[in-house]
């Protein structure tokens, strides 16, 4: 039987921040943040969006009336949340009015929750064919003002829906994933911000590929030139090359070109986002597809999750027929053409509001369709569609 994904879209807040303005700002040269980082531009939320609001502006695009009454489990995947207790998937699963006799819950392991969400839908929908599985991943990728990581910041959601015969990506069985406790990357609750050893994630991302990787050639017998096209986790856009850089020298020169070339269709997106955590390898896949005028039905893409910390896993899928009927192109690119730059002052501004706490009060106005409207007694109450 055929499992994987069927729908996919993402979703991300109407402000960004142009990367020459942080640049000069912090007294950066642009080149560094354009080339160096490879990031053109930088996603912004507003205080009155978080994950769930994030999560579920990207859902609504891709659950019909029809998939309401078919959704066995709400997964979603995420290292920005906003309980230590109750999941986002609940409320999520609520605004998008999804049948009751379901299961709603969060998956954490950093950037790589929402590929360990995708492999629970796929083992799910083995046994229960005739239903569906929503996959969130969705992150507020902060660092902090002024800070080592701020050039790699990013906000915004991935929702996919996961189904036997699905119409753009059929998952294949075999993949290789790989534990490894280090300390790259890691939030301690009673920190705002995440502590991070930039050397140290940088060298144990390209590590990590190169583990899973090699594993995998040995488990399939496989090579490079089976691949029309890989993706990873894009925490910048400069990563993912890096690692793929590292490998190239196995493939022929036509594979190298052909893999090099899908990369750059692969970062269209993230150039003008950011990292977006969990939902980052998605949106990479998502560029892909929506980007590139090479790919056809039955081509097979590798993809690369890495969360620090660290998990990681190299798994594919081959491409269906018609595939891009069923994407989202268009509404993407005028979701990203129609946002508002913001000035660096205007950035810092939003950056620095926060929600009331300890059972403070406020209200919130937003023309985004799901979004915090009021918070009160301990509680965000959301605005539904
Ligand atoms: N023109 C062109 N390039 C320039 C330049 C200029 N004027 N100045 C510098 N550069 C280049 C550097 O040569 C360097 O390139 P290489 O890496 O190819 O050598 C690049 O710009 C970055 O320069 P630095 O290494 O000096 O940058 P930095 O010290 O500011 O740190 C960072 C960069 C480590 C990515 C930092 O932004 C960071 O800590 N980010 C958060 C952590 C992160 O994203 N890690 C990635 C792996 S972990 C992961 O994937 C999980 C996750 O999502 C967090």
């Amino acid at each position: 039987m055929k499992i994987g994904i069927d729908r996919l879209s993402f979703f991300v807040p109407n402000l960004f921040l142009d990367m020459t303005e942080l640049a000069q700002r912090r007294g950066d040269d642009p080149a560094k943040y354009h080339i160096g980082i490879g990031q053109d531009q930088m996603a912004v939320s507003r205080v009155s969006e978080d994950i769930v609001t994030l999560g579920a502006n990207a859902a609504s695009k891709i659950v019909t009336e029809e998939d309401k009454e078919l959704i066995d489990m709400v997964i979603v995947g995420t290292e920005s949340g906003i309980d230590q207790s109750k999941a986002s998937a609940v409320i999520i699963h609520h605004l998008l009015k999804v049948q009751p006799f379901a299961r709603s819950f969060e998956v954490k392991e950093a950037c790589y929750g929402g590929t360990a969400a995708l492999q629970m839908a796929k083992e799910y929908i083995k046994n229960h064919p005739e239903r569906k599985v929503l996959v969130i991943a969705s992150d507020i990728a902060r660092y902090g003002l002024a800070s080592g990581g701020e050039v790699t910041q990013g906000v915004g959601a991935v929702a996919m829906m996961i189904t036997k015969d699905p119409r753009i990506l059929s998952l294949e069985d075999t993949s290789v994933f790989l534990t490894e406790d280090i300390y790259d990357f890691w939030r301690p609750v009673y920190n705002q911000f995440p502590e991070v050893d930039g050397p140290l994630s940088n060298s144990t991302y390209i590590e990590s590929f190169q583990k899973v990787w090699n594993q995998y050639k040995a488990v399939t017998g496989r090579s490079l030139a089976d691949y029309d096209a890989l993706s990873f986790h894009i925490p910048y856009t400069k990563m993912g090359k890096k690692a793929l850089q590292s490998v190239i020298d196995e493939a022929d020169g036509v594979t190298q070109e052909r893999l090099l070339a899908r990369y750059e269709e692969a970062i269209v997106y993230s150039r003008r986002i950011g990292n977006l955590y969990t939902g980052s390898l998605y949106l990479g896949l998502i560029s892909l597809l929506e980007n590139s005028e090479i790919l056809k039905a039955g081509d097979r893409i590798g993809l690369f999750s890495y969360g620090s910390g660290a998990v990681s896993e190299f798994f594919t899928g081959y491409l269906e027929e018609n595939y891009q009927e069923f994407l989202f192109k268009e509404d993407h690119q005028e979701m990203l053409d129609s946002r508002k730059e913001l000035t660096v002052d205007e950035y810092e501004e939003v950056f620095n509001e926060k929600l009331p706490e300890h059972g403070a009060s406020a209200e919130y106005t937003s023309d985004v369709p799901f979004s915090i409207y009021k918070v009160a007694d301990n509680i965000r109450y959301y605005k539904e569609n």
